[in-house]
Parts: structure tokens; C-alpha cells; sequence
């Protein structure tokens, strides 16, 4: 059960047996204040009056704070500012903070709440990003990469070919919802648990708005219920809203937003606009063209600098763009500021190349799959519009291939096209969409992380790294990672939770680079260890140990061969090395080699390497109703060595099932005045379990170690998987297309909803 073995999560039995424990279910003092939100139900305007005199005379009520009861910053912007930890005057969302009611019950503090007298100057609300855009009204300036003379090959080009696209945003409906418990301590800090994907962040951020030293505020997190991007950055604002009451009251806090609070307070997925001008020759193969991509950033920049530049990364997924530029806007809106969510700008980028794949072929009449395959990276076209090497990119052409055979595509293809013929009003769609996703932070110094491991006199050993657990099995791998170094059973390492006065100054859980950069930390840590205590074991043994070749396997240190060989157990090694005073406990570290990006230039080599992936979808659609189901979906994912292939395999799963969802039922709604009309389960869809396709087969690739020198020649896995969802929405369009006798490419915005699918059936029949 060591690295490379397939294990179940740490704490699965505790998951399934209600046992695990999120934040509340933390115990706190019994008199624990529990915080609720005044939020603005205005999108944009001035707050002109705020009188909270019935708030603060309400039952219950033990402190109520505003903007100006902050002690320290009250920008906690997390990496450019613009974010006000509490309205001061200006309104930028629906959802945005006003106040901040402390009660002894959660049930007092709500009521409470709804007794504030507001009164606001409303002006209209900027909603459209295109139009935003235009005027630039931006939260960060545009950005361009360009590679070759785009102008030239549109201008040279035997045909040219647009389109454009919305693609919608998506919620991030975290099972557990944005949630803390601060507790005051004796000095002048606070211990703060979250649920939380950067811990390191938060710290600094509650130190500033309490305007302490860093070091006087302890941040931990022992697992998330969920995070997907969403408890990057939007997780701080209410950690420093319960640290101030728990310091003005002396009082242990508790803040837990309700299901419809969160949804109206945080960010989302960025929804965005996509345009493309392609020069293609007559095979379909592009030889150059302009992208460009708008994101709704909402109110503030958070991540969307990072975000964007994302999508523009990501504009060419897997194909070669020949000579072209990308532009990215950064549009503002009034609405919640849009944030990091799975793919973290990636998916909504590619959306535009693939969307541009299936519009090629119905151009030229051929099959999408055999436009995607010729214009896949190969010898020779194998450079990004950004500068970037893509290797290992034959792994594309043996991922399509292996999975075109295995997925029984072109026998299905006929299949299909023999119902549709037959079929007036349901018909088949079949789509086959990779996945090229780069793996690192864009932000270089973000690519380092810290490990602690400590051995006890017992043998056990309890290791902790700068990453956090949010049901993806960080944990379990890292753990994993010990194992192998030490020539352990899993069961004798164990993780305690991520807490910043253990390892400091850490990077988001995020990027998908948990393992990566944690995993080379924890490896560093325990092959030092082992390291110091092959030294030690042959000085100190009798008659002195062969150092060379010296090993740890199944709990044993081993040295020597045949008739020479050495072996001494594990407690008996660590025990003996106490005795002699050898320190037990090591850190680690690591940094991503090789990565760079010249922002001014837009060139460079931003990732360390790239994830690939594939998947086929098979769709039937009602096109008199747009009701439609997904019928089969076979994966194919490239994990170079998995680290766990039972966790890869729910990686994948999970991560197709969530950008399944992301394209096709979960729909963002907000009414003329910029308030999100969607913020419950009852409006909002999620996919469920009925929603899994009936046929759903799922596998890695194997026998393809990452070329990079990564942990034990892995790849990252959070992430890329999302993007494969791609296939059921390229699926729908085919169905569509059908109605042609597939010469149209139908024009299908996301959501692919049912009411957007018989919107489209009816456009497209129109034109046939
Ligand atoms: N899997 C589960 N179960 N829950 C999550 O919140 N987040 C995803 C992915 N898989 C997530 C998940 C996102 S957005 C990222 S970036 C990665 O996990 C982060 O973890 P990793 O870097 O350890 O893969
Ligand atoms: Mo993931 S969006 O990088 O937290």
C-alpha cells in the first residue's frame, strides 16, 4: 500500500461512518458566539444609512460589527487589493458584506439580522462582460501572447472559419459550506480553524485585519468537505470577520454560512465570452488565427489575473495554433468576485478550440475526431502559442487511438448515423474530446513546498506538509510517499492536519499540484531521515553495517547480501538511534525546477509538464423537447505512474461528473438587478447519482511514466479530468448536427440545458 499502490482514503471509513469531523462538528466552549452576515441586497449603489440599533437590542445579541470596527487592513484583496472586508460606502455585488451580528445561538444571530434599517442610493448594475469589455472596464489590464504573424495567415489563409461562444459559470457546491471556529488565545492572537485551501493566506490575512504579527495567529485544517477552488481565497473573508468578534468578545466564534448566504456572498467560476478567426487549409488543419476571451471577473481581481491567463493557456487544448495570437480580457461586473474553481480558467479556454474542432469538420464534411487528430501537437507543430515545448505529445495520439478501438467509435459512428437516418425526432450524438492541461502555478514562486516528519521512539511517524485535504486523498498519498521511502506499512505513518506553525508559508492546495510539490517535499524529508540513520546504523551496529546498498523494506533495515546480510527492525533501529542521540525529526522541501513566463513578452515555459486525457460521449436528444440523456462515456487518462490508482480512478470520475455537470444543468441565474436568483439546490442542479451515465468505464493509461522527473514519475490528477465533461457537450451538438445530415454546426451556448438544446434543435432545423 505504499506510493504507486492502490489504497483506500485515509479516512474513508470515517467519510461513509459520519465519523470524520468538519468544522462543525469541532467542540467549542459552551460559550461559543455564532456569527451571521448582513449582507447587500443591492448590486451596485451607496450605502447612505445603517442604523443596527434593533440588531444590536435584538435577544441574544452580544456584538455587532461594522467596516468601521476593523482594527487593522480592511482591504484583505488576496492578491491585488480591491476587496473591503465590509462595505464602507460603495456597493459592488449582491451578496457583498455590510455587518456582522454575534449571538449565543446561530438562531438568535439570524433574526437578528433582519432587523437592520438599510437605506442605499441604487444605481443600475454592470452586467454584460462584452460590453465591459469594450469599455474596458477591466479589474487588470488585457493580456496578449502571439506567436508568428496571426495577421499574415488569416490574410494568406485558403479559408478562414468564426465562431464565437458563451460559456456559463458554475458554483462550486461544496457539500460543506464556507465555515470557521476562532478561538481567542491568551496573548493577543487567535487559533482559527477553516475549511480551507490556504491556510498560509488566511493567516496573513487575519494577522493584517487584526493588525498583529503573523505569528500570533495559527491557522489548521484537518479536511475540507469539498473545496474545488472555492476555498482558495474565499474562505478568508469570514476567518477575519469571526477573528475580530472572538477578539473584541474574549469569545470562541463560530461562522457558518448558510446554503443561500454562500452561494450569493462568494465567487464562482468565471463565466466567459470566446471568439476565434482560424485560418484553416483544406485538409481542416490550422495554420494561424485570433482568439480572444473575455472573463466575468465580478466585482475584484482575487485570482482572475492568474484565471484568465489560464484560459488563454489552455485556448489551443491540444491542438497547434500555427501562427497566432490570444488576447484575454478581464472584465468587471457587479456581481461576487469570481475565483479559482476546478480547471481554475483552463475549461472555459479550451471550450473555444473544440467548439472550433466541430465547426471545422461540418465545414469540410468530415468526422470532428478525424479534424481533432490532424490537427493534434505533433513533430514539427509541437510549439504553444506561448512558446512552450509540448512534450510527450505522442501520448495524445496513443491515448485517441487506444481509446478509438476500445470505445468501439467508428462502429458506433455508423451505428448512429444509420438511427438518426431512421429517427425523425431522437437522435445520437457521439463526441471524442481530449485533454492537454498544463501542470504548475503560473506564479512561479507559488511552486514550493514544506514537510515535517517526526519519528517516535516507537517507530511511528507522524509527517505534515504544506497541503491540505479536501476529499481528493492528499493525505493518503503523502502518507504513501513516507511509506515507500521508509520501507513501511501505510498504517505506521500518519497525517495530523495542516497547520501554518507547523509547516509555514505555504501555497494554495491547488493547481492540482498538491501531491506534486507536498509529495517532494515529504520525500525529501524522509529520504534525509533515512538517509542520517543509514550513517548511524553503519557506525553503530556490530562489527559495522556494509553503508553501500543499504535499504528499508517491509519494516527492516537490510545491508549486506547472501550469507552477510544484516537485519534489524525498524523499532529496533529507531529506538537504538534515540538512545544515541540522533535526531528523529527532518524537514523537507522542494521547488519545481525549470519553470518560467515573461509576462511582458507572453512567452516562456510556464508549465513543468502537461496531463493528457480523452473521453468519448454518446448522447440521445429529444430535439422536439431538448430533453436528452447520456448513454455511454468511456475515459481514458494519462496519470504517467499513478501515486493510487483506486484515488486516480475517483479522481477521474469525479473530476468528468463535475465538468459533465459544469456544461449541462448547473445554470447561474441572476434577475436585471445583478441578484443571483439561483442560490439553492431547489434552483441550482448539480449532477446526482441518476445522472451517471448507465455504461461509464473508466481508465488510466498505462505503462506511460511522466518524462519529467517528477514524484515517482507521476502526474497531478485533480484537475485535467474535469475538462473531459467536454465530450458530452461536443456529443449534443453532434445529435444536433444531425438534423443537417451534419453540413450545420449548431450554435449551442453552455449550459447545454434542455431549454438551450431546443432552442438550438430549432435554430439549426431552420437552416437545413
Ligand atoms: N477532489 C475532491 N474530492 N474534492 C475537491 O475539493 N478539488 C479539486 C481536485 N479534486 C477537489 C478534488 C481541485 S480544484 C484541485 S486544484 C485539486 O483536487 C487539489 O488537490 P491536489 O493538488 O492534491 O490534487
Ligand atoms: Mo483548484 S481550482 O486549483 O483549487
Amino acid at each position: 500500500r505504499q506510493a504507486g499502490a492502490p489504497s483506500f482514503h485515509e479516512s474513508a471509513e470515517k467519510h461513509v461512518t459520519g465519523k470524520a469531523a468538519y468544522i462543525d462538528d469541532l467542540k467549542a466552549p459552551s460559550d461559543a458566539l455564532h456569527v451571521a452576515l448582513g449582507l447587500s441586497p443591492v448590486a451596485h449603489g451607496t450605502l447612505t444609512a445603517m442604523d443596527l440599533e434593533a440588531v444590536r437590542q435584538a435577544s441574544g445579541v452580544v456584538d455587532v460589527i461594522t467596516f468601521h470596527d476593523v482594527p487593522g487592513h480592511t482591504d484583505i484583496g488576496p492578491v491585488f487589493p480591491g476587496d473591503p472586508i465590509f462595505v464602507d460606502q460603495e456597493i459592488s455585488y449582491a451578496g457583498q458584506c455590510l455587518f456582522a451580528v454575534a449571538a449565543t445561538s446561530l438562531q438568535a444571530a439570524r433574526r437578528a439580522v433582519t432587523l437592520a434599517k438599510l437605506s442605499f442610493d441604487e444605481q443600475p448594475a454592470s452586467l454584460d462582460p462584452v460590453i465591459a469589455a469594450e469599455r474596458n472596464e477591466v479589474v487588470r489590464p488585457t493580456h496578449v501572447q502571439q506567436r508568428g504573424d496571426w495577421h499574415a495567415a488569416l490574410s494568406q489563409a485558403e479559408q478562414t472559419i468564426e465562431g464565437e461562444l458563451f460559456v456559463g459559470g458554475q458554483e462550486h457546491f461544496y457539500l460543506e459550506g464556507q465555515a470557521c471556529l476562532v478561538l481567542p488565545t491568551e496573548d493577543e492572537g487567535v487559533i482559527v480553524h477553516t475549511s480551507n485551501q490556504h491556510p498560509s493566506e488566511t493567516q496573513k490575512l487575519v494577522a493584517e485585519v487584526l493588525d498583529i504579527p503573523f505569528h500570533a495567529v495559527i491557522v489548521e485544517v484537518r479536511r475540507m468537505g469539498g473545496g474545488f477552488g472555492g476555498k482558495e481565497t474565499q474562505a478568508s473573508p469570514w476567518a477575519c470577520v469571526a477573528a475580530i468578534i472572538a477578539r473584541r468578545t474574549g469569545k470562541a466564534t463560530r461562522l457558518r454560512l448558510p446554503r443561500s448566504d454562500d452561494m450569493r456572498a462568494t465567487g464562482k467560476r468565471h463565466p466567459f465570452h470566446n471568439r476565434y478567426q482560424l485560418a484553416v487549409d483544406t485538409q481542416g488543419v490550422i495554420q494561424g488565427g485570433d482568439i480572444t476571451v473575455i472573463g466575468d471577473c465580478g466585482y475584484s481581481p482575487d485570482l482572475s489575473d492568474a484565471i484568465v491567463d489560464r484560459a488563454m493557456f489552455h485556448a489551443d487544448n491540444a491542438y497547434s495554433l500555427g501562427s497566432a495570437r490570444v488576447t484575454g480580457h478581464r472584465a468587471k461586473t457587479h456581481t461576487a468576485s469570481n475565483t479559482a474553481f476546478r480547471g481554475f480558467g483552463g475549461p472555459q479556454g479550451m471550450m473555444i478550440i473544440e467548439a472550433a474542432m466541430d465547426d471545422i469538420a461540418r465545414k469540410i464534411g468530415e468526422d470532428p475526431l478525424t479534424i481533432r487528430k490532424r490537427n493534434f501537437y505533433r513533430k514539427g507543430r509541437d510549439v504553444t502559442h506561448y512558446g512552450q515545448q509540448v512534450d510527450q505529445k505522442q501520448l495524445l495520439h496513443t491515448l485517441v487511438e487506444t481509446l478509438e478501438k476500445s470505445s468501439g467509435y467508428w462502429a458506433r459512428r455508423e451505428a448512429i448515423k444509420s438511427f438518426n437516418t431512421n429517427s425523425p425526432i431522437i437522435k445520437k450524438g457521439l463526441a471524442l474530446t481530449p485533454v492537454k492541461f498544463g501542470i504548475s502555478f503560473t506564479a512561479q514562486h507559488l511552486n514550493q513546498a514544506g514537510a515535517l516528519l517526526h519519528v517516535y521512539t516507537d517507530g511511528s511517524i507522524l509527517i505534515n506538509h504544506g497541503g491540505t485535504e479536501m476529499g481528493q486523498g492528499l493525505h493518503t498519498k503523502i502518507c504513501q510517499v513516507v511509506a515507500r521511502e521508509l520501507g513501511l506499512d501505510l498504517d505506521s505513518v500518519r497525517i495530523s492536519a495542516t497547520r501554518t506553525d507547523k509547516v509555514p508559508n505555504t501555497s494554495p492546495t491547488a493547481a492540482s499540484s498538491g501531491a506534486d510539490l507536498n509529495g517532494m517535499a515529504a520525500r525529501d524529508a524522509a529520504s534525509k531521515l533515512r538517509e542520517r540513520l543509514f550513517d548511524f546504523a553503519a557506525m553503530h551496529f556490530e562489527g559495522g553495517l556494509d553503508r553501500e546498498g543499504m535499504r528499508l523494506e517491509n519494516g527492516m533495515l537490510i545491508a549486506g547480501i547472501a550469507e552477510s546480510e544484516r537485519r534489524i527492525p525498524w523499532g529496533e533501529l529507531v529506538q537504538t538511534a534515540y538512545l544515541n542521540r540522533i535526531s528523529l525529526s527532518e524537514n523537507g522541501f522542494y521547488a519545481t525546477p525549470l519553470i518560467h513566463y515573461n509576462r511582458a513578452t507572453g512567452q516562456g515555459r510556464p508549465f513543468y509538464y502537461y496531463a493528457f486525457g480523452a473521453a468519448v460521449a454518446e448522447v440521445s436528444v429529444d430535439t422536439l423537447s431538448g430533453e436528452y440523456l447520456v448513454d455511454r462515456v468511456d475515459v481514458l487518462h494519462d496519470v504517467g505512474n499513478s501515486l493510487n490508482p483506486a484515488i486516480d480512478i475517483g479522481q477521474v470520475e469525479g473530476g468528468f461528473i463535475q465538468g459533465m455537470g459544469w456544461l449541462t444543468s448547473e445554470e447561474l441565474k441572476w434577475n436585471t438587478k445583478g441578484a443571483l436568483v439561483s442560490d439553492s439546490p431547489a434552483t441550482y442542479k448539480i449532477p446526482t447519482f441518476g445522472d451517471l451515465p448507465p455504461i461509464f468505464n473508466v481508465e488510466l493509461l498505462e505503462g506511460h511514466p511522466n518524462s519529467m522527473a517528477s514524484l515517482y514519475r507521476s502526474k497531478a490528477v485533480g484537475e485535467p479530468p474535469f475538462m473531459l465533461g467536454i465530450c458530452v457537450w461536443s456529443a449534443l451538438r453532434d445529435a444536433l448536427s444531425s438534423l443537417t445530415d451534419y453540413r450545420v454546426s449548431p450554435h449551442l451556448d453552455t449550459p447545454a440545458t434542455p431549454e438551450r438544446v431546443m432552442l438550438a434543435a430549432n435554430a439549426i432545423r431552420d437552416k437545413s
